[in-house]
Formats: C-alpha cells, structure tokens, sequence
C-alpha cells in the first residue's frame, strides 16, 4: 500500500510528543522502551492513551511475512486522509528497517527515519535531521555500542525485562535473526548488575533476562573470573529487594550443567522454562540446521525435571517446513504429547527472503500447514488446560501485575507464568498468596489468603 501523503518535510518543529509501538519478540519491548526514555530525555513525552502523537516510532518484527508486511498498513492508517503537517513524523526501527532499510525509505516517502536494532543511541540525531526535513537512515551494527549510550531506566513496572545477550550465530535454514541482530554478543557484567539495581531501585521485584541465545550469556565478573549465566542470575539473587528471576528464550545446545543446577539452588530462578524445539523430527532439525536431536532435546528437559521437579515447560513449534511429511508431523505431535507443555507457541512456517529455507523444493501447501497447525494447538491447549487444572487445590504465590477487567479485581503471575485473578485488598508491584480454585486453559481464578 503507498502512503498517501508526502514526506513531512521540514515543519521547523520538533515533535513534542511520541509513540512507540513494538512489534515481535520481548528484546523488541525492551527496546522499545528504552528509545522512550530516550526521547524524554530529549525533551518529548510519551502522547497520552488515545490521543495522536507528533513522532510515531514503528519497532519491527521480520520474523514472519505477515509481521514484516505489517507496517506497510500502519504507516498507510498513520497518513490517510491527513495533510503533510498533521501527519506525524514516522521512524521505523527493529528487524524489518535493518533488513529492509533502503526498500522502506523508496516504498513508503512518509517515513523519515529508518534504524536498525544496534543503531537507537543515533535515534535522537536522525530526529534532529527529520526536524530539519533530512531523513536518515543507520543500519550499522557496532557490536554493543548502544547499550553503554543508552540512558538511565527509570521504569516503574514491578516485572522489567533486561537484554543481557544479543543476536545469533546458528543461522537455523529458515530464520532471520541472525541477519536482522547480528552475531551473538554479550552485554558485560558489570552494567547489567547496575542496570538491575537501578530497575529495583525503581520499583522492579521481577527482572527477566533477554537474549535471542539468552542462556549463551558468559562474559567477566568483577574479579575477572569467566561466568556463564548462571553465574550472572546467582549475583543478581543476592539483591535483596529482588524477588524472582527468569531468562529467555534459551537455545537447546548452550545449556551448561552449572545453569541447570542453579534450577535446583537459587530460590529466586523461577520454575519456568521456554526452550523452543520447533520439530520432533531429526530430519527436519537437520535440514533446519538446529544441531540438536529430538531425543537430545528431550534428554536435556529430563535433567531439567531432575533439579526442578514442578518446572513448567514452553516452547516453539514450526509447521509445514519444506519437505516436512505427514509422519514427520506425527513426531512432532508424539514429542508434545511426551513432554506436556503448560504453553507453547507454534506457527506455519513462512518462508523469508534470504534465508535457505525460502528456496528449498517441496514447499507445503498453506491448507496443509492450516490442517497441521489446528492439530497442534490443539494438544497443545490440551495440555496447557491440563497443567492449569492440576494447579487448582494449592496455594501459590503471585506477584500482582495490573487490575482485572471489572473493579476490585487483579492480575498476578504464578511461579510458573501463570495469569492468575482474584479479587481484594492489593497493590501492583505486592506478592500474595492465592488459593486457587478454577482454571481453564487460559484463565486461572484464585481466591487470596488473609
Ligand atoms: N532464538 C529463539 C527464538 C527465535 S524467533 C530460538 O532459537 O528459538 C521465535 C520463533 O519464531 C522461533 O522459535 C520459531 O519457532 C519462529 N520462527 C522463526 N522463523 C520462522 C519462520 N520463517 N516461519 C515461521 N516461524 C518462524
Ligand atoms: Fe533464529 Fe535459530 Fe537463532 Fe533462534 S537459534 S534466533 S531460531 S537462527
Ligand atoms: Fe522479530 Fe526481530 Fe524479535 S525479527 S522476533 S523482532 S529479533
């Protein structure tokens, strides 16, 4: 779709407010949020709930066509119908400006700024140029460079998100990441350890650790002593007002025994795990070049449940990768019936430009992957009912989130990532103890302890 207004050229004014809208994985919202905080440093302010902002900021998914294509349709809602001065400034950044870049700029003329993923700390000058009616695009990737340029958190949300590790090195046949994050780097300790505190300091009692290979984090600790992160999740346990810690999302082969025995040691790392496998057959894993096995994948899961009885299980699933045949489907639905996830996620594969997999013969009928996919969510929603049900009778602690639909109610997570409602006396950012007493598969009531 074209944008049906010009570029918005020099209005000799500078945006006063902003909206960033993220799209994609939990890296994107971290992201997102931190280019917020640095156009409030800037002097703008986030456009209150309802009301059109003066720089829209699109934070990309290229992941899945369908996502990719999506922000052709937003900047066509963005400027249909407005004249070049009420139409807002538009910047696109993560995954699809990086691998789209130069294309955005020709396609769509009212975007003014494009910016890849390891670019944001340019985002305050590329807004400088489109004041000045220059758009501008940056999508190098100095490793690291925007971490340490990036300003002070200063979020107030009991459960924050915190990129340790970024990019990939696997190049899996059918993804992008690799190409859009670039290699896999991780951020060094010693900021992460004061990123954290000050998170806390501002109200945080859950931290989530991000990588697109979370659990490949190693880098030096302060006594110059080489760490992987369990190392990392073992120091951040010691900050008192901390209270749980997770990470995601892992790869199955960077798993080391040190992280999976902090499952059994560290109160504060929570029951929960998200290990994608996205096939139960060694073909497929071998022409997605995941270098794992389905039996090595499930092996792992084991030592998992060992140091962890009650650890929750999640993962991805792809279906219809090309070649993939009706038995080899069938492995795939016998490994989600031999783990039983208590969530998964699982998606028709979409072939992206560049990547092997988009060229491979033998490319799955969409009716098919549609008949394949049905199947799959539902034994995955079988188990997932059946995982909520089994919590129904026990007491679990929550930390509350945010208010319920109706009045006097909230909403808090269970150890294992559970939503879970109830009604009473509670603030955000509070640890309670519910008792719970129904579940579905997607909605869990528990009733608080006095
Ligand atoms: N680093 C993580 C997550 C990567 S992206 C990992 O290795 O698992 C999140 C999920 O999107 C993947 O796990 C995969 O299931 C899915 N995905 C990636 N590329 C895809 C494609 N081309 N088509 C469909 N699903 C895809
Ligand atoms: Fe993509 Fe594979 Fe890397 Fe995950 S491990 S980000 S699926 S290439
Ligand atoms: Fe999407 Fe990029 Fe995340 S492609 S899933 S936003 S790493």
């Amino acid at each position: 779709m074209k944008p049906t207004t010009e570029p918005r050229i020099a209005p000799n004014e500078r945006p006063k407010t902003y909206r960033v809208k993220s799209f994609g994985c939990q890296m994107n919202v971290y992201d997102g949020e931190r280019m917020g905080e640095m156009l409030d440093e800037q002097g703008m302010s986030a456009a209150p709930e309802g009301e059109d902002a003066d720089l829209v900021v699109l934070n990309t998914c290229h992941i899945r066509e369908k996502a990719a294509e999506k922000i052709y349709s937003d900047i066509g809602r963005l400027t249909k119908g407005k004249t070049q001065e009420k139409a807002p400034m538009i910047a696109v950044a993560g995954c699809v400006a990086q691998a789209e870049g130069e294309e955005i700029m020709t396609r769509a003329p009212a975007v003014s700024m494009v910016v890849g993923p390891q670019a944001y700390h340019r985002l305050p000058d590329m807004v400088d140029n489109a004041v000045k009616g220059k758009r501008s695009t940056d999508t190098d990737m100095p490793a690291i460079a925007k971490f340490g340029a990036l300003p002070t958190r200063k979020r107030r949300a009991p459960s924050a998100f915190l990129t340790v590790q970024e990019g990939c090195d696997k190049f899996c046949t059918y993804c992008v990441v690799p190409y859009t994050r670039g290699a896999e780097i991780s951020r060094p300790f010693t900021g992460l350890i004061e990123e954290a505190k000050r998170l806390i300091d501002s109200g945080a009692r859950e931290i989530t650790l991000l990588g697109q290979n979370v659990n490949a984090w190693s880098h030096e600790d302060d006594k110059g002593r080489a760490i992987g992160l369990d190392g990392l999740i073992r120091e951040l346990a010691k900050i008192p007002d901390l209270q749980r810690i997770r990470y995601t999302t892992s790869h199955p082969n960077d798993f080391t025994p040190g992280l999976i025995a902090a499952h059994a040691e560290v109160d504060k790392l929570m029951p929960y795990l998200h290990l994608p496998v996205q096939s139960g057959s060694d073909r497929v894993l071998k022409a997605m070049n995941r270098q794992h096995t389905a039996q090595g994948y499930l092996k792992l899961l084991e030592k998992m449940r060992e140091a962890r009885p009650d650890m929750a299980l999640s993962g991805d699933f792809i279906v219809g990768f090309p070649g993939e045949t009706d038995a080899e489907f069938e492995e795939t639905l016998s490994l989600v019936d031999e783990v039983r996830y208590a969530q998964a996620y699982s998606f028709k594969y979409s072939p992206r430009p560049g990547t092997p997999a988009a060229t491979m013969d033998n490319q799955i009928a969409r009716e098919v992957m549609d008949e394949r996919l049905q199947r799959l969510q539902a034994s995955i929603n079988r188990d997932q009912l059946a995982f909520n049900a089994n919590t129904v009778g026990t007491t679990c602690s929550l930390l509350v989130e945010r208010k319920g639909k109706l009045e006097g109610q909230w909403l808090g997570k269970s150890p294992w990532l559970q939503s879970i409602w109830f009604e009473g006396d509670a603030q955000i950012g509070d640890m309670v103890e519910v008792d719970v007493i129904e579940a579905g598969a997607n909605s869990v009531q528990g009733v608080l302890r006095k």
